[in-house]
């Protein structure tokens, strides 16, 4: 059936079946009338009449038999008129005035359209449909068959729509890109990049996928000739500047790529294991990019070299990110066919000798500063992908392996750094912290992982080169430690986890020694002083002592039982050990440790702190001796340069050690009221110290000598042969203590010592008096009871006076005087009138605390302003006083079976006690004025008076 209606009412009914979606009789009424309704009416009807909702499929076989100019007649096919056709023919013409017919190109066409209906017809119609309905999927159905026809409708479907599409709808429709089609497609190439792959690895479970978005997003995106400006300078230039413009979209894909290593290492690690470059794209069937040789060259060396970039920035320190790094330089070697790597795991077990195939050119500081910057341009030495970059980064992989899983975590820039920079101390740093972890966290009973700990260390400095390169520094990432000082840590490190077998079979056992014979010495020592230092016993059979005596032993032909360091270790684990035996608590409620014994500035104090805190421990005095001559040994003790006057801590030389100690255990015995085992150690231990000076043993003779007794003082076991008078027996002690101080003590000190010596003469003078009165009156009174002479004594006290011994006494006295001190100190002092100034303290002494006799000696002293014998003719008392015993601690010289004849008996006790004094006054303060011997002290004493 054919309608006749005029051309406007044609075009109002064409727009009706637009408006209605009614293709098929839009299509009838198109093919009946195409002289009114020609193509390029149809499609402004179209664009703008017919719903952007309808699915594309319902129109698109239209569009291309419009385009084709095959729209074919339906005679079966009634086309509905009765919209149009009542109408009145102006009426028609006004409407088909106002029907405003959109043209095909707005402005927002992109010139490249030009002017072609068709193409401009699906641009505009894209645009509408994305923006109007939103159905941007419906689109690729709108615009596949006019690919072949329209290349810009082609690159519009791939390189823009098919991007958009997967992004919004397939891959990420969670989150789409807020764009639409038109707005998207005139985005700044970076923009559009990172709008694309904003959502690309973003949550954990996207991860695998994160291939598939480059390749189907950024694949397609990529064709796009127009994205491809430089395309004509199809080589980068040699120099490296610049060479980053062939495609400002596919830089920004790399910087993506290095962004995210940086910030999100495992997307950047999944994208580079998944994505195989520009070249692998999915561009759903539709087309193919299409690089010539050289770009796609240089594109996929850009890639690789991203891929290494990435590595440098990964910024942790993970077995996972580290493995990650590897498996990216594993699929650059892929990428770019270079030399192959073996799998991860053995390359870890294998450490590969690196070393030569590194270029020199890679070894300096200068390239440091690649790691962080220009990782993308080719002129950067560590990321060009070629076999010495790969080597180099390879190791740093391993380097950083190996520090991380030995507790040191390391990131691979931070390998770099230790590789390049070359700082000897930071490398130390590192290695010796690495050690150390392993040395407290390694398997104490495990050989091979000892041995595998050392190939590595080892390996870290060199990355395997040949031994031959000696002179060659290593490249490594402990390239500037000495191979000596890593095997000294090692061996420490061996020796602390009782590793002694492998350590002797590797260091000592092994025919090619790794370190000299002093070098393990010393480390052996060192380690073995580490062992204790960190004991918390002082028993050597356990701990960390028992470890350092076995330390010092692991070695036995180097560190034999006789060499030096051996036996000073022995006698510090012997004096140590000895300390276990007693209490003691150096700092308020601590324990002691024996690191406290080998740091303490006065070791022999410790002593002190025992003496102090283990009651009656004095009577141990020999042990203690000994423990100081092991603590000598043991190197112990050294004279402290600075000198505080304390009695338990003056700074001494060793050989005074023992001294020191005798001297702690007499003040002890004091300070426990022991007096008469202090009294003992005095006469029998200080005695033999006379002739070296030393400053204890005069003053803790002088301390005995000042002892006063009181009720706690301990009483004598047995009084021997001594006086049974308590009081005498302990002031006839003290004068023989003091005896022992003059003739130990320094000239300096002769006063102070002088002082209490006269003041205890003087109460032994009066005791002795009363005790003589008493005598007397024992006698009287047996002599009146008719007995016998001094049997019937208290005490069993015998014979000491006969009848008249009072009288007898001064008699004796005049007879005597003048004795003692004055006797003494003159004959020596004017023997050496030249030295008279060194004895202005004696002077002083003499004239004040010794009265007339003093003043005697200090008037032969002085130069002859008095007689010698006058003073002393006041008194004579001293020789009297001692007359009464001898003084005897070991009780051996004791005159008691003199008989009745006490006048004789008496004056040869004084004699003896005479020569007594003599020998102490002549060694103690004739020394100090030149005088000889005891021997010579009367000749001294007539020379003296001759003089005068
Ligand atoms: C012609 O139109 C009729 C009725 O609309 C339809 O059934 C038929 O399929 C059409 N034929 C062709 C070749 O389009
Ligand atoms: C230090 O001593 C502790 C226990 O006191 C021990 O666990 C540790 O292994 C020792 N360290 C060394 C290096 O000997
Ligand atoms: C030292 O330790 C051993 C073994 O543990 C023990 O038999 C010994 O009595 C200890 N010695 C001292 C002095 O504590
Ligand atoms: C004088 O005495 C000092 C000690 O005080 C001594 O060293 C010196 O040798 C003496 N001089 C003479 C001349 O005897």
């Amino acid at each position: 059936m054919t309608l006749s209606l005029s051309p406007a009412k044609l075009v109002l009914l064409a727009v009706h079946f637009a408006v209605q979606a009614d293709i098929d009789s839009l299509a009838v009424l198109a093919a009946r009338h195409d002289t009114v309704l020609r193509k390029e009416l149809l499609l402004r009807i179209l664009l703008t009449y017919l719903p952007e909702t309808l699915q594309s499929n319902k129109y698109v076989g239209f569009l291309e038999s419009l385009e084709k100019g095959t729209l074919a007649e339906n005679a079966s096919h009634d086309v509905d008129a009765s919209s149009v056709e009542t109408l009145a023919e102006g009426d028609a013409t006004k409407r088909v005035r106002r029907l405003r017919l959109l043209p095909l190109a707005s402005k927002d066409t992109p010139k490249e359209v030009g002017d072609d209906p068709i193409t401009s017809f699906l641009v505009r119609r894209s645009y509408k449909v994305d923006e109007e309905a939103g159905l941007l999927a419906e689109l690729p159905t709108l615009l596949l068959p006019f690919m072949d026809q329209s290349p810009y409708v082609r690159t519009l479907l791939i390189s823009t729509i098919l991007p958009l599409l997967r992004r919004n709808c397939e891959y990420h429709p969670e989150d789409p890109i807020q764009y639409t089609l038109s707005a998207f497609q005139d985005l700044p190439d970076r923009v559009a990049v990172n709008l694309l792959l904003s959502q690309t690895g973003a949550r954990e479970e996207d991860l695998p996928v994160v291939g598939r978005d480059l390749r189907g997003l950024i694949g397609p995106w990529l064709v796009d000739e127009k994205k491809w400006k430089t395309r004509r300078r199809s080589i980068a230039p040699p120099n490296g500047e610049g060479d980053d413009g062939i495609c400002a979209g596919y830089d920004e894909v790399l910087r993506w790529l290095t962004t995210q290593a940086s910030k999100n290492w495992k997307v950047a690690i999944s994208a580079i294991q998944q994505w195989g470059g520009p070249g692998d794209a999915d561009l759903a069937g539709w087309g193919k990019l299409e690089l010539t040789e050289q770009q796609q060259d240089h594109v996929q060396r850009a890639y690789a070299q991203a891929a290494l970039a990435s590595a440098y920035v990964l910024p942790e320190a993970s077995s996972e990110a580290i493995e990650g790094a590897y498996n990216i330089v594993a699929q650059v070697v892929n990428l770019r066919d270079l030399e192959p790597l073996p799998p991860f795991s053995s390359a870890v077990t294998l450490l590969p000798p690196l070393a030569e195939q590194i270029s020199e050119d890679i070894i300096s500081t200068k390239t440091a500063t690649f790691m962080r910057n220009d990782l993308l341009a080719s002129s950067n030495i560590l990321t060009v992908p070629d076999n010495s970059a790969v080597a180099f980064l390879e190791a740093l992989i391993l380097s950083a392996h190996l520090l991380t899983q030995a507790g040191h975590p390391c990131t691979i820039r931070r390998a770099g750094e230790l590789a390049l920079l070359q700082d000897e101390r930071d490398q130390k740093e590192q290695a010796t912290k690495l050690i150390n972890h392993l040395s407290h966290n390694g398997p104490k009973t495990d050989d091979k992982f000892w041995m595998r700990a050392r190939n590595e260390i080892l390996w870290l400095r060199d990355w395997g080169a040949e031994e031959v390169s000696l002179d060659a520094t290593p490249k490594g990432v402990f390239s500037k430690l000495k191979k000596e000082f890593l095997e000294v840590e090692v061996l420490k490190a061996l020796l602390s986890n009782t590793r002694y077998s492998l350590a002797r079979s590797l260091y000592e056992d092994a025919p090619d020694r790794p370190l000299d014979e002093k070098a393990l010495q010393d480390t052996v020592y060192a380690t073995a002083m580490m062992a204790y230092d960190n004991a918390s016993n002082p028993n050597r059979t356990r701990g960390g002592l028992k470890k350092c005596d076995e330390i010092m032993k692991a070695f036995p032909e180097t560190l034999p039982k006789s060499h030096p360091l051996a036996q000073k270790v022995e006698a510090l684990l012997q004096a140590t050990h000895a300390l276990s035996e007693y209490r003691l608590v150096l700092k308020q409620g601590e324990p002691f440790t024996p690191i406290v014994l080998r740091v303490h500035s006065d070791p022999v104090s410790i002593i002190g702190k025992i003496l102090e805190q283990n009651p009656k421990s004095y009577t141990r005095l020999q042990d203690f001796v000994d423990l100081g001559n092991r603590l000598v040994q043991a190197g112990l003790v050294k004279p402290s340069t600075f000198s505080h006057h304390s009695p338990s801590s003056l700074s001494h030389p060793p050989e005074q050690v023992s001294q020191r100690i005798t001297a702690m255990c007499i003040d002890a015995a004091l300070t426990e009221e022991d007096f008469e085992t202090a009294y003992s150690y005095v006469v029998t231990r200080l005695e033999s110290a006379a002739g070296v000076q030393d400053d204890y043993s005069w003053r803790v003779a002088l301390q005995a000598g000042k002892h006063r007794r009181t009720a706690k003082t301990v009483k004598p076991t047995h009084y021997g042969t001594s006086s049974a008078n308590p009081e005498i027996r302990h002031l006839e002690q003290r004068i023989e203590c003091l005896s022992v101080a003059l003739r130990v003590a320094p000239g300096g000190t002769l006063q102070e010592i002088l002082n209490v010596y006269r003041r205890a003469e003087e109460e032994l003078e009066v005791l002795v008096r009363r005790e003589e009165e008493r005598e007397e009156e024992w006698d009287w009174r047996g002599d009146s009871i008719g007995a016998g002479a001094g049997n019937n004594m208290p005490g069993g006290f015998i014979h000491h006076g006969g009848g008249g011994g009072g009288g007898g006494g001064g008699g004796v006295r005049e007879e005597e005087a003048p004795m003692s001190l004055f006797d003494l100190a003159r004959a020596t002092g004017l023997t050496a009138p030249r030295n008279l100034s060194a004895l202005s303290g004696l002077q002083r002494a003499a004239g004040g605390a010794l009265g007339g006799l003093g003043r005697g000696v200090v008037g032969g002293l002085s130069g002859g302003t008095g007689t010698g014998n006058g003073g002393s003719s006041e008194r004579g008392s001293l020789d009297s006083a001692r007359s009464n015993e001898v003084v005897s601690p070991t009780g051996g010289s004791h005159d008691g079976d003199a008989g009745g004849n006490g006048q004789q008996q008496r004056a040869r006790k004084r004699d003896q006690l005479k020569n007594a004094a003599m020998g102490t006054l002549v060694s103690g303060v004739g020394w100090l004025v030149g005088a000889p011997g005891p021997a010579g002290g009367g000749g001294g004493g007539g020379g003296g008076n001759g003089r005068e």
